[in-house]
């Protein structure tokens, strides 16, 4: 047998024996991932190619066999997250594999096109229809979900790998906020580890910091800035004094916007996030159906402009504190001075500030979505639970769990920004302050800003003007009864603007 002979069946005999592909091989010992087809076809490789990839072989040998038993993932969904997931174990898996002292190996994977290009190969995978049954083979020791939506195949194969005792990794926000305390008792039942550290703020360890990094502090409050696509309106708002409109479709062309934005730019998705957050900060249910949510479409270069003037930006925030009557869980535009922590994260980054008992503001900035930071959320779980790291999936053990009583808004306590379009006649404004005083209203200032035109259809701009109102801190309720008494005075036209305020 010729020298290159032997050469090329001790590669074959290592493929087969390990289970490879020829391209894994060539892709992680030759370096070129045809490398094996070449060989095959009569190429002869350089002798001193052929000397790097038997010491490669030889060092890959030994280092395998000192490695225990492979932890056996399967990944269902294999879109953005899912496809940066197995990207990053194609190019870490020596570096992870050394790190835990066991192999990483994706087993089978699941989607809905068998044949979709993915820009990472599935050839060497068991391929599974359904997720449910990928969640259900012997063969996974490791459930990752990255199919989406709160009930359908997501919440079907969690809950059949949890049934089963088999641990399982999530990005579904949506499916938490829904299902999330019945898939964390469901995993404390089987002894199966539940990780979800995707699922907010993509590629910031929030959830990690919460359950495990803050030892005895207790949360006082937390906040955030968690929907990039949000972020990204408001800050080239900002920016560029273009409208919301405008920023809508540009953001929507760059893909940081759903084709159908309405969960996000309605506030939904950050309130999903919000209420994950919330149980987790103060050992309570999950209730996502209890948070007050407002969005970001009725944001104008107005309001842009005159709370730039007053030192301040918007933000979309979602805030959860712990209030005397329960807790308040809230999502709406805010104005939050420029010179905050906040202020400062913009684009398409995300940011939660944590506020405990023993530190005034913990801030985690970072980027909040895109398939290689969320991937890197989902192998961090991975790792945890290859290492055997146990612990409540929602920080205590949901039997604990106290239910979610709602603060109710009317009684929130804080500034306000109101935009009025004013009638432009006499006793207008005096009208408008003689009805914030009857409701005990004191405003910080009163500004007039004629340069500024309405943008609402059906304002006439000859005849109205701009007219922002900044109170100090007051009740939301006093603030409602005495807009809809101006309103019904006839002196204002189109719906008024009210944005909340909030110190940092
Ligand atoms: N993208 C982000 O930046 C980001 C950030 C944080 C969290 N997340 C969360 O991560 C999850 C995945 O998001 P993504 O952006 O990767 O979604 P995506 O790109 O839309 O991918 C979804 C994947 O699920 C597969 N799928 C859909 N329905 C299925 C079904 N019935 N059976 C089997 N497979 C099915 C799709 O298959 P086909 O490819 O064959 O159509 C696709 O591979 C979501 O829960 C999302 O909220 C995403």
């Amino acid at each position: 047998m010729s020298d290159i002979e032997t050469f090329r069946q001790a590669i074959e005999s290592f493929i087969s024996s390990r289970g490879w592909t020829p391209t894994r091989f060539g892709r992680e010992i030759a370096g070129d991932p045809l490398f094996v087809f070449d060989l095959r076809e009569g190429r002869e490789p350089r002798t001193e190619t052929r000397q790097r990839i038997a010491k490669a072989m030889q060092t890959h040998e030994i280092s395998m066999d000192a490695l225990g038993r492979p932890l056996r993932i399967g990944i269902a969904g294999l879109g953005t997250v899912g496809a940066a997931l197995i990207n990053i174990l194609n190019n870490d898996g020596d570096a992870i594999a050394r790190k835990l002292g066991r192999r990483i190996v994706v087993s089978a994977v699941s989607a809905r096109s068998r044949h979709r290009e993915r820009g990472v190969s599935i050839d060497e995978f068991a391929w599974f229809d359904d997720p449910v049954a990928l969640a259900k083979s012997p063969d996974v020791d490791l459930f990752v979900e990255l199919v989406g939506g709160e009930d359908g195949p997501a919440l079907a194969s969690v809950s059949a790998a949890l049934e089963r005792g088999c641990p399982v990794i999530t990005a579904n926000k949506a499916l938490l906020a829904r299902h999330g305390v019945a898939l964390a008792a469901m995993a404390e039942k089987n002894g199966a580890q539940l990780g979800f550290e995707a699922a907010v703020a993509g590629g910031i360890p929030v959830i990690k910091t919460l359950r495990e990094g803050l030892g005895s502090s207790s949360i006082t409050r937390v906040y955030g800035i968690m929907n990039g696509t949000c972020n990204y309106i408001l800050t080239r708002m900002g920016a560029e004094s273009i409208s919301f409109e405008e920023c809508l479709k540009d953001a929507q062309e760059l893909g940081y916007a759903e084709s159908d934005p309405t969960f996000d730019i309605e506030g939904f998705d950050t309130a999903h996030k919000l209420a994950i957050l919330t149980s987790l900060c103060f050992g309570t249910e999950i209730a996502a159906d209890q948070v007050f949510v407002e969005g970001i479409a009725r944001i104008t270069q107005a309001d842009i402009k005159v709370a730039a003037d007053l030192g301040y930006k918007i933000k979309l925030l979602g805030m959860a504190q712990k209030r005397a009557d329960g807790i308040e869980q809230r999502v709406h535009p805010t104005l939050v001075r420029k010179t905050s922590s906040i202020a400062g994260v913009d684009g398409v980054l995300n940011a939660v500030a944590l506020e405990t008992n023993h530190v005034q503001e913990l801030l985690l900035a970072g980027p909040g979505a895109g398939g290689e930071a969320t991937a890197a959320s989902v192998l961090s779980d991975i790792l945890d639970i290859a290492r055997g790291t146990h612990v409540p999936p929602l920080g205590v053990p949901t039997d604990d769990l106290v239910p979610c009583t709602r603060a109710p808004m009317r009684v929130h306590e804080g500034g306000y920004y109101i935009r009025l379009n004013a009638r432009d006649v006499p006793g207008a404004l005096a009208a408008i302050a003689t009805r914030m005083g009857e409701g005990s209203i004191s405003l910080e200032s009163v500004i007039q800003r004629p340069d500024l035109r309405a943008s609402e259809p059906g304002v006439e701009q000859e005849t109205s003007r701009t007219v922002v109102l900044i109170t100090h801190e007051t009740i939301e309720s006093a603030v409602r009864e005495a807009l809809n008494r101006i309103a019904s005075d006839g002196f204002i036209v189109g719906q008024p603007q009210l944005i909340r305020i909030e110190e940092f």
